[in-house]
């Protein structure tokens, strides 16, 4: 008999997971414990969590032995003047000794069940297949965007599709703006956000708390903030990652806060490739979703690359799901997916 038990992001809901990872997904001691880090981080310091939304854990036990879990990591959003709120569905995981006896579809249902708003990003063909007959629904993205920097880069580009969009190439304008690359947030990234939020389509809101939360004090996994300042004011800020493989350095966008309308945004894509260029970065690669922030980083070299992010809401909030269809457009970057 299989119960399945909801628990907040406790210590016994860490050390649940955290046997599963190694028994049930064979992550190693010392791996192990780096993913329990991870999992405190998403519930417990998660700076959406309140008192009407609270992060959990489902745990599918065999008495006492757990053998399944979802973790729901609370976040919250917009859709212009509507406020959204619910979970990200992350790391589902079913020990493969008891998979095919419907404990993912319960751990499913019970995310399904209890979230105002059901997010997920990045999933496998089986759980889709099981998120889609259950309700969810699957916004398609367009494919992520690329800039190669170097020979290596283009030959990893050469394996993603050609682009439709008109490739025309155009530096950023003299910008008389400041730059600052840190290894922390700037300051005045909530007046930022408050600027640029009106204009976006859905989104997962990026206050400052949550932006710090997500990135600050993570230099040592390579990420890296490049902000732009007019007289003092924060004016457009973009997260990035350097991932320095052993064939291949890549930069990977996270975040890029900037009004597209302006010269800000190109100026700060511009400042991105030159850090990228100063660390020998092969190839630059982002999600981004919106026409407009495409269209301008397609006129700055970027092309459609090969990989298409799989993406689902489920809204069981009326309120939220009245709002239908505006979850066919939604703002996300590589930063979104309550999985970082
Ligand atoms: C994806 C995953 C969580 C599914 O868990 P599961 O417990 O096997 O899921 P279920 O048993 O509910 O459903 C799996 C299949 O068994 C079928 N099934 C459901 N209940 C069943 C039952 N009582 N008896 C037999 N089959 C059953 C389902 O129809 C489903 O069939 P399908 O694969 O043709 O769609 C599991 O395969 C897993 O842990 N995979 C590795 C990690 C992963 O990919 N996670 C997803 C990240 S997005």
């Amino acid at each position: 008999m299989i119960e399945i038990e909801a628990m907040g992001g406790g210590e016994a809901a860490l050390d649940a997971l955290e046997s599963l990872a190694r028994t049930g997904a064979g992550v190693s001691g010392e791996a192990s414990r780096g993913r329990r880090r991870r999992w405190y981080r998403l519930l417990v310091t998660n700076p959406f969590a309140g008192e009407t939304l609270q992060p959990v854990v489902w745990v599918a036990l065999a008495g006492r032995r757990p053998v399944g879990c979802l973790l729901g990591v609370p976040f919250r959003g917009r859709a212009g003047e509507v406020s959204l709120e619910g979970h990200w569905g992350v790391d589902l995981l079913v020990d493969p000794d008891f998979r095919g006896r419907g404990i993912g579809t319960r751990l499913l249902k019970q995310w399904r069940d209890s979230s105002p708003l059901a997010l997920g990003l990045g999933i496998t063909g089986t759980a889709l297949r099981l998120e889609l007959s259950l309700g969810w629904r699957q916004v398609p993205l367009p494919p992520r965007l690329v800039l190669p920097l170097t020979a290596r880069g283009g030959l990893l580009a050469r394996r993603c599709r050609r682009s439709p969009l008109p490739v025309a190439r155009r530096g950023p304008g003299p910008s008389g703006l400041d730059v600052v690359v840190s290894t922390h947030g700037p300051r005045g990234l909530d007046q930022l956000y408050d600027r640029l939020a009106p204009g976006w389509p859905c989104h997962v809101c990026r206050t400052g708390a949550a932006l710090r939360w997500r990135y600050a004090s993570r230099w040592r996994d390579g990420f890296l903030w490049v902000s732009l300042l007019r007289r003092r004011t924060l004016v457009g800020a973009a997260v990035v990652r350097i991932d320095a493989g052993r064939w291949r350095t890549k930069m990977w966008i996270h975040e890029l806060m900037a009004d597209v309308t302006s010269t800000v945004l190109p100026c700060l894509v511009g400042e991105c490739v030159r850090l990228g260029r100063s660390l020998d970065v092969d190839l630059v690669e982002g999600r981004v979703t919106g026409r407009a922030l495409r269209a301008a980083l397609s006129a700055l070299g970027f092309r459609n690359g090969r990989r298409e992010d799989t993406f689902i809401v489920h809204a069981r909030d009326p309120a939220m799901a009245r709002l239908r269809p505006w979850h066919r457009e939604w703002f996300l970057t590589l930063g979104d997916s309550g999985n970082l």
